[in-house]
């Protein structure tokens, strides 16, 4: 078995390593057994992961004789919800997993960000680790801390800031991942060369097929890659008072359109962010920031992978432009009322922009509706 590449998240005292590569799930027993001797682990999973990938860390926990529980809840975006933190809350409880017990998050972002909430608050916060199956999670939600569930109100507006203690991303996990879920995590892959790296997109653009196709030597180091990316903003600011935000490219759009589409299967995240990074571009490119042949190389590269790029490729109406921008307002990245935009010069040429005319946002959107 290969080694594994590992990406230490040097945090102080909340310092963890991420793990990416093959059959990690089959190690994942001995690995918890020598950093948690004694412990037990709470399994939390969605149905989707527990019938794909919950087998392989369920016999390698049963081979290193580590005694756990699962709690299995729904599939898909509606799952952060507070009903179902309340489930998985309970679900450890009654399963008597104490303060020093460890909950494990196998799943993609839904599930992290669901069970990171729940260990971050259950017997005043245990702590978790992070086994991502999704190539989302794998690439971004999984490392830096970010746990909470949606409200009616918007997107992630319940949460914490929770590090897990480890990262295991199997590479291996991506094969049951649907095509689909895949080319949308692919979205936030080449969302990191667009924020700074002009050097990845081009790596991308040249290695987008055989990605595509399942090589796996390509898979490990675009993810290792993304999680170096990612660890650099996080440490810069983990609590997302500054420079963090750039990660957010395409998203203020994007959660905007996941509102208008009910967070619903008709536009996953991924998908959503895809279409807000073009508008984002083409946004920059309007106000005279960006050249626009860029916004043509990233919306054919984005096309290629299979992913939406524009409002009229989301199937069934949306809803008003005035709705659109009182999702955008809501965003968490307002700040007293300015438009918060992660806003750029060009691919990797990125920066925050806190001063954003909500008139203009508004004629672009009427723009590009058609
Ligand atoms: N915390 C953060 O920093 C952060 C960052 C980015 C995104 N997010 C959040 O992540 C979520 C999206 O994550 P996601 O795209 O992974 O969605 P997801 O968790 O809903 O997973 C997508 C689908 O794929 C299935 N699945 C996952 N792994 C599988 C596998 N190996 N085999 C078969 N099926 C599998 C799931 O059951 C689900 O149906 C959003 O809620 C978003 O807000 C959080």
């Amino acid at each position: 078995m290969a080694e594994p590449t590992r990406v230490h998240v040097p945090l102080g005292e909340r310092a963890y390593d991420i793990l990416i590569g093959d059959d990690l799930l089959e190690s994942a027993g001995d690995k918890l057994q020598a950093m948690f001797p004694g412990r037990r682990f709470g399994i939390v999973t969605d149905d989707e992961v527990a019938s794909a990938q919950l087998p392989r860390l369920t016999r390698s926990l049963d081979a290193a004789g580590l005694k756990y529980s699962t709690v299995s809840v729904p599939h898909g975006e509606s799952t952060k919800s507070i009903t179902r933190l309340n489930e998985v809350v309970e679900g450890l409880l009654e399963a008597r997993l104490e303060r020093g017990d460890i909950v494990l998050a196998l799943g993609g972002g839904v599930i992290g960000d669901l069970a990171g909430f729940a260990a971050s608050i259950t017997r005043r916060g245990m702590d978790f680790v992070q086994i991502p199956t999704s190539l989302l999670a794998q690439v971004d939600s999984s490392v830096g801390g970010k746990t909470g569930i949606n409200s009616p109100h918007g997107k992630n507006l319940i949460g914490a800031f929770h590090q897990p203690k480890l990262v295991l991303a199997d590479i291996g996990a991506l094969d049951t991942l649907s095509t689909r879920q895949f080319a949308a995590g692919y979205a936030e892959v080449v969302k990191y060369g667009l924020i700074d790296d002009e050097d990845f997109f081009f790596w991308l653009e040249q290695h987008q097929l055989a990605i595509f196709t399942g090589v796996r030597r390509l898979r490990s180091e675009m993810i290792a890659r993304c999680c170096e990316a990612k660890t650099r903003f996080v440490l810069a600011d983990e609590k997302e008072t500054g420079v963090r935000a750039l990660l957010n490219l395409g998203h203020t759009f994007g959660h905007a359109l996941e509102s208008a589409t009910g967070y619903s299967d008709r536009l996953l995240h991924g998908e959503g962010v895809a279409i807000g990074m073009v508008l984002a571009h083409g946004f920059s490119a309007k106000l005279g920031l960006a050249p626009s042949q860029d916004t043509g190389r990233i919306e054919a590269h984005l096309k290629r992978a299979g992913l939406p790029t524009r409002l009229a490729d989301i199937p069934g109406e949306l809803p008003g432009t005035g709705f659109l921008m009182d999702a955008i307002a809501q965003d968490k990245k307002v700040v007293r009322g300015a438009l918060t935009f992660i806003l750029t010069r060009g691919i990797g040429q990125s920066f925050i922009e806190k001063n954003v005319d909500p008139a203009a946002v508004r004629d672009y959107l009427d723009e590009m509706r058609g």
